[in-house]
């Protein structure tokens, strides 16, 4: 009985937690690639609809200068940011390049299909699943 009342426990936590890359794939993927070379991107750019996820994380995390150099603090700002911009892309606050923009056009506000709860999930998953993956 106690066994039986645990595994639901475990099951109902598993079931709650937010997981951001079911919500990539459910609200994002369809427009961004998940990973892809440089060079594939370039060749394949007539099948894109987006910059691919890869890119769009490296390079907001190589925009985002934090003087002091602090990890903690450089996570936090690149996911206000991408929480940010889910609710309210625009082309004045886009770091893609111009090229990219005129190809692809400002993403569309995808503000009230994402819970805070799912936002904040996606823009962690974003910035943590290419912790060591260099868009090249
Ligand atoms: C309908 C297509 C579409 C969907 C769906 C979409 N995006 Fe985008 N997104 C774009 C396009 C096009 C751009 C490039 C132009 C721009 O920066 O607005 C972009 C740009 C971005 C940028 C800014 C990149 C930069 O360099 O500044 C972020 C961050 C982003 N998307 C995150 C997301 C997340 C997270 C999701 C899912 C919750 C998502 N997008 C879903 C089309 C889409």
């Amino acid at each position: 009985m106690v066994k039986t009342l645990l595994t639901l426990l475990v099951a109902s936590a598993a079931l709650f937690a937010t997981d951001g890359y079911e919500i990539y794939k459910k609200n994002c993927m369809s427009c961004h690639v998940e990973i892809m070379k440089k060079s594939d991107a370039l060749a394949n750019l007539q099948t894109l609809k987006a910059p691919p996820m890869v890119e769009v994380s490296g390079r907001i995390k190589e925009n985002i200068i934090i003087k002091d150099d602090d990890d903690d603090v450089h996570r936090h700002i690149f996911i206000l940011f991408v929480k940010d911009y889910i609710e309210n892309p625009q082309i004045e606050y886009s770091m893609c390049n111009p090229g990219a923009i005129e190809k692809f056009g400002t993403m569309p506000k995808l503000k009230n299909k994402l819970s805070a709860q799912e936002k904040e999930a996606v823009a962690e998953w974003l910035y943590d699943r290419y912790e060591d993956v260099v868009f090249e």
